[in-house]
């Protein structure tokens, strides 16, 4: 440290102006074994640790964990192999929405149960009584499970991370309404241009999933965290209840406009680092494309090379008829690739997709795959499987920054027919071009606002003055139905009591004038 720096920390010091949160202890934990939650998630703790502060994770191993000596890793040991080797995509794209509904929830009671069954989950709860987390953040993409660590920890305040955009139940968590009437549910092919019939689908999964999750499978969390955490756990809504705030991965203006709660802290894309350099034998290659460069990369999750082998021999044959470079991330080797064809086990994705030269990206259309080309301005062809990916093309293709090709219709003619629709149209580059001039036009890139928001919760221990009342209201009364109820049963009411009068009045009148008559 230079010597006019050192007078100036202790300069600050005496004047009283550190800040309360400089170098505090930082617990993440996630149950989640997805490599995409992951890298997000790590950006957060290595931005952290870039403060100054002290970061531990508790989490499955997807990714290295060789960091910094202020990272700390508990490993959630073999939870990222359990799943490893699920599905291969042919029977993902076979998967339909209630299957998916329920794969997903079930997922969630497994992942759980495996997580505290774990020794790295022993490991922490074996800290010393007295040891003391400034802040913890969990990631409750997939449940609340782990939130009761914080009563062992003596409850610190806690905040929510999810990479996984905004789904209904956590939005409702947090007092923050998801109106179906024009917000499509995330695991449905939907926009928000819906007419009545997909309203009524979305409507219905939608709620189905929140009753599902009501019923049984938040019951069933409870009991596997209540089986690990011993009998005096509190109930897990009153852990949630006690979440400040929640980071989440939505970016304004890429995704459906929509409300958003002050509990709620949007910083999509705040895995993207733009200054990040390519390495130099890419860049070179990138450079010397002087026709242009396709990415096909189907994200952490899914590999390319088990893709079915018809597939994969359409995708060579279209790819050696194009006279621009493509890069291909395939996980094992490949024979027969055409010259232009650049096969490696890893892309540095980001990297690739802020070069000038990129003209195409053949995605499995991923929430931060997506955003990254809306960030760098790169049209897309979809290919979805699974999960939020059918949801992330439909947004795609509805603001027309790229085609979807389903991954069942995929031949040699359907992929070389999408690739020259991008390729010969420039409006899908000129439209994703402007949308990333206006994504990139910021106050501040998005990881400084999530960091400046989990130190201000740490300042002021906690953040409940951003809730609105709405997060501890019933959905009956949050909805007004009790008052459209109220409202239906008095216009009820009135409408009997007029037709009584109305009838007694009549009556009287005809007894009149039959009266009359007889006169
Ligand atoms: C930093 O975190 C590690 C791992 O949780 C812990 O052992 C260590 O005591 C912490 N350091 C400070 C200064 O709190
Ligand atoms: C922080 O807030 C919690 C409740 O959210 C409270 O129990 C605790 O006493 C507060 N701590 C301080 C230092 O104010």
């Amino acid at each position: 440290m230079s010597r006019y720096k050192l007078l100036l920390v202790i300069l600050t010091i005496l004047s009283g102006n550190v800040p309360k949160s400089f170098c505090a202890n930082i617990l993440i934990t996630e149950d989640l074994p997805s490599k995409s939650h992951q890298i997000w998630n790590y950006v957060v703790a290595d931005a952290l640790v870039a403060r100054g502060h002290n970061v531990t994770v508790l989490g499955p191993k997807s990714i290295s964990t060789e960091r910094h000596e202020r990272f700390h890793s508990i490993v959630l040991e073999g939870l990222t192999k359990s799943v490893a080797t699920l599905f291969t995509p042919d029977e993902l794209t076979k998967v339909g929405v209630i299957d998916n509904i329920l794969l997903i929830n079930n997922f969630a009671v497994f992942a759980c149960n495996y997580s505290v069954n774990t020794e790295g989950f022993k490991f922490l709860m074996n800290y010393p009584k007295d040891f003391k987390f400034d802040l913890i953040l969990s990631d409750v993409t997939l449940s609340n499970c782990l939130l009761p660590i914080s009563q062992r920890f003596n409850f610190p305040p806690t905040a929510a991370l999810t990479a996984f955009m905004l789904p209904p139940h956590v939005s409702e968590a947090f007092g923050n309404p998801y109106p179906l009437s024009y917000l499509p549910y995330d695991l449905l092919n939907f926009s928000d241009q819906m007419n009545f019939f997909e309203r009524l689908q979305n409507y219905a999964l939608a709620r189905m999933d929140t009753f599902l999750k009501y019923i049984y499978f938040e019951h069933k969390i409870e009991e596997v965290a209540r089986s690990a955490f011993g009998n005096d756990m509190r109930p897990l809504e009153d852990f949630a209840n006690r979440l400040s705030l929640l980071i989440c991965n939505l970016t304004p203006g890429f995704h459906y406009p929509r409300p958003i709660t002050p509990n709620i802290i949007p910083v999509g894309g705040l895995h993207i680092n733009p200054k990040k350099k390519l390495p130099q034998d890419l860049q070179q290659i990138m450079d010397d494309s002087k026709n242009g460069v396709i990415l096909f990369a189907l994200g952490s999750n899914l590999r390319s090379d088990s893709l079915a082998p018809e597939k994969k021999i359409a995708i060579l044959e279209v790819f050696g008829q194009l006279n621009q470079t493509v890069l291909w991330k395939f996980e094992s080797q490949l024979t027969n690739v055409p010259k232009n064809v650049i096969i490696r086990k890893w892309l540095p994705q980001t990297e690739i997709l802020a070069h000038p030269n990129m003209k195409l990206f053949v995605s499995h259309g991923g929430a931060l795959s997506t955003t990254e080309a809306a960030y760098f301005g790169v049209p897309i062809i979809g290919m979805p499987f699974f999960v939020d990916q059918r949801f992330n093309i439909e947004l795609v293709v509805s603001k027309k920054l790229g085609v979807k090709l389903e991954y069942s219709a995929l031949t040699k003619e359907s992929f070389l027919s999408s690739i020259q629709e991008i390729l010969g149209n420039s409006r899908y580059s000129v439209e994703i071009k402007k949308l990333s001039e206006q994504l990139r036009d910021q106050t501040e890139p998005a990881i400084n606002r999530a960091v400046f928001w989990i130190e201000f919760l740490m300042r002021h221990n906690g953040t409940h003055i951003f809730d609105p009342k709405s997060r501890h209201l019933s959905n009956f009364v949050l909805s007004s139905t009790d008052v459209l109820l109220f409202l239906s049963v008095l216009a009820c009411l009135l409408t009997y009591i007029c037709y009584k009068v109305l009838f007694l009045v009549l009556r009287r009148l005809c007894y009149d004038c039959r009266k009359i008559k007889k006169e």
